[in-house]
């Protein structure tokens, strides 16, 4: 039986032409270079078609891209293959996984929210590594399992070396609400590099 995000979100990608168009990578990637390792492996979390992880293999970086989709894995790999990009996919449902310990360099998550997966990112980021987070808070019409409480992200990972945390409106591009603006949280945490650090129970 097919996974419900899995059938909502392939639709989609098969359906929403703004959804089919390349995007560029993801703005708090690309303002936060400086922070970036030349070398190393990055987690594209819901990746959509990795707009954000290509760029980064682009620049030497090893991606790996992870989705419920397969229809936006499959954009995803056509523009992969184009540049011949060191970017691996594959599709699974996200809600909870399983992740090696200490193994990623960089984790990106954008516009997905599990909250599970946050002690999954503290113990599979390596330490040092960081995490680039941004999507977005919940508002009156909006389902608080799917979105940020004002803060919360901050508060998660404040025993972490927090480089940018803001609360800001972003313009949506849903072609249902063009110009419709929306209030997104965003994170650039590192992990402390001492190997003892006490993880949130
Ligand atoms: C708003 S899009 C964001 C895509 C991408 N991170 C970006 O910022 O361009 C949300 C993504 O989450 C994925 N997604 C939704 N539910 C998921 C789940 N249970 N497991 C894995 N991915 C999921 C969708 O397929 C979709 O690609």
């Amino acid at each position: 039986m097919p996974h419900p995000d899995a059938l909502h979100w392939d639709h989609r990608y098969t359906h929403e032409t703004s959804r089919r168009v390349p995007r560029s990578p993801h703005h708090l990637v690309t303002g936060h270079l400086d922070l970036f390792p030349s070398k190393g492996l990055v987690l594209d979390m819901a990746c959509g078609t990795t707009s954000t992880g290509r760029f980064l293999a682009s620049r030497g970086l090893r991606v790996i891209a992870l989705d419920v989709s397969i229809a936006a894995l499959r954009l995803a790999q056509l523009e992969v293959r184009k540049d011949a990009l060191p970017v691996s996919m594959a599709v699974m449902d996200l809600t909870a996984p399983w992740l090696p310990r200490e193994y990623f360099d960089v984790i990106l998550n954008f516009y997905y929210l599990s909250r599970p997966l946050w002690q999954i990112y503290r113990e599979a980021l390596k330490p040092g590594g960081l995490l680039l987070f941004e999507t977005f808070l919940c508002e009156a019409d909006m389902n608080p399992e799917h979105y940020l409480d004002s803060l919360e992200l901050k508060n998660i990972f404040d025993d972490w070396e927090i480089i940018r945390y803001a609360e800001i409106q972003r313009t949506s591009h849903l072609p249902d609400h063009p110009s419709k603006k929306r209030r997104v949280a965003q994170l650039v945490a590192r992990k402390p590099k001492e190997k003892n650090e006490i993880l949130n129970p």
